[in-house]
């Protein structure tokens, strides 16, 4: 999540946006960065790109973009994008599915106002192919042009999104947005009467809102409006962005609540009514800012941030000063995981027929595993020399470029500092597992040999 302060980290499991906890724990942050050995040039869409010092992304990633898993509409995170597209059907929204991931830095972070030490803009955060281009990571990387181009009062825009990240279940550093915004005109006489009629078209849910922020709360000095909206402006736009918000989260969460009993499931929480709560947020392209937490299965799932869009960002558009409206940013992998009950964010990129096999467009059904294959457990332990840069991801990477799919999970198992030679010991495990056949010995050995191989020559560890 693109969140500046975050006041309490939760644990990652709980986060609906798509990757954006940060690593568990991080170390300091680097300044050099794990760069495998990279090519002169390397090339995306037919396009050849001068790699420099920036240069992070591997072959396996770039691979990885081919796949537009959004557009297949048999696949589940094709099937609920065209949930949401359904949805919001005749509401005023254009709908944008074929953004190529290649970004540059201003328009994934510059145009949206990131100050320039933000975590994201770092290599340990992000692909870079060099200095001036990358994989964007998140949908926002084209409001700016979509407000340029957009001839509807809004749009939703879904892609694939690629953030360097911790190896789990549920982390996987491809994975997919869906982004919102919705705008009206100050110069418009009837902006009023044209929002409320504009609210009172979203369809009404039977939801439970938790909401300590609406009406004459919409905003406050930590969550500030701007002033070049009236309060009243502020009010509805805020109104209308959590209404559509609540209504789209009603649709796809009554939707996976009738697949789940359909499939048969009895649990408790299926007759529970649902139940969502707004908490304030921070956002360099909004303001005031919120997500939306969803209550599922008895926890409080972030799923969405989103905020009033600000003022710079839409003059950055040409669209002028009169302008103003919503966003928000949803991330589609995790919410397919519950909706299908997918239990390994990997299998969205199987190509496993018995996988891809059990889905049609239109229909959400309930994932039957098809096999559950022995894992290897592994352990990678090493000495890093007194100053190292080594980040968590870096050791991520390394591991996921060796091992691919077969890694299930990496956690950092312990960590200490010598006292006298000051020198610091990791432990990291690594969980094999394929999804479709047994895994050899030797096969893993391999990895694990090659991993080490690239801790040395990369950051000059002393393999214990
Ligand atoms: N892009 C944000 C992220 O990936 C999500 C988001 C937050 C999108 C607020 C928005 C927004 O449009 O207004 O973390």
């Amino acid at each position: 999540m693109y969140r500046v302060a975050r006041p309490v980290l939760k644990p990652l499991t709980s986060n609906l946006f798509g990757g954006f906890g940060g690593p568990l724990l991080t170390l300091n942050r680097s300044k050099r960065f794990y760069s495998s050995k990279f090519p002169s040039e390397i090339e995306l869409d037919g396009q050849t790109f001068k790699t420099d010092e920036w240069t992070n992304v591997p072959p396996y990633i770039l691979e990885l973009t081919k796949r537009q898993l959004h557009q297949d509409v048999n696949h589940p995170i094709g099937i609920l994008k065209e949930l949401v597209e359904t949805t919001f059907k005749d509401m005023g929204y254009t709908y944008y599915n074929d953004f190529k991931p290649l970004v540059t830095p201003f328009q994934n972070f510059d145009v949206l106002g990131f100050p320039q030490d933000h975590p994201g803009r770092s290599k340990s955060d992000t692909y870079y192919l060099n200095k001036d281009y990358l994989l964007r990571t998140h949908t926002s990387a084209h409001e700016h042009e979509c407000f340029q181009e957009c001839k509807t009062p809004g749009y939703f825009i879904t892609a694939d999104v690629y953030r360097r990240d911790e190896v789990d279940r549920t982390h996987y550093p491809a994975f997919h947005q869906l982004e919102g915004a919705r705008l009206w005109s100050q110069e418009d006489e009837d902006w009023e009467l044209q929002m409320l009629k504009d609210i009172a078209a979203i369809p009404q849910t039977d939801i439970i809102v938790e909401d300590p922020f609406r009406e004459n709360k919409t905003f406050n000095s930590e969550n500030p409006k701007q002033d070049y909206m009236t309060d009243r402006q502020c009010e509805l736009a805020s109104l209308h962005l959590k209404k559509t918000i609540e209504y789209l989260v009603n649709q796809v969460f009554e939707n996976a609540r009738i697949s789940a009993k359909l499939a048969g499931s009895t649990e408790e929480y299926l007759n529970e009514p649902l139940k969502v709560r707004w908490v304030e947020a921070y956002f360099p392209w909004t303001s005031p800012s919120w997500e939306i937490e969803v209550w599922w299965k008895g926890e409080w799932l972030e799923c969405c941030g989103c905020g009033v869009v600000q003022n710079q960002v839409l003059r950055n558009s040409n669209l002028g000063e009169h302008k103003f409206g919503w966003a928000f940013g949803i991330g589609l992998d995790r919410i397919a995981m519950l909706l299908f009950g997918i239990p390994d964010i990997r299998l969205f990129w199987s190509l496993d027929e018995r996988f891809k096999n059990q889905f049609v467009q239109g229909r959400i059904s309930t994932f039957a595993p098809y096999s559950k294959y022995p894992g290897i457990k592994r352990d990678v332990s090493f000495w890093l020399p007194p100053d190292s840069q080594l980040h968590v991801n870096d050791v991520m990477e390394i591991i996921r470029s060796k091992g691919g799919d077969l890694i299930e999970n990496v956690t950092l198992i312990d960590e200490f500092l010598h006292p006298k030679t000051k020198k610091t010991s990791q432990c990291y495990r690594i969980n094999y597992q394929s999804m479709d056949r047994n895994l050899t010995r030797e096969e893993i050995n391999k990895i694990q040999e090659g991993v080490e191989q690239e801790l040395i020559e990369n950051f000059n560890v002393k393999i214990r």
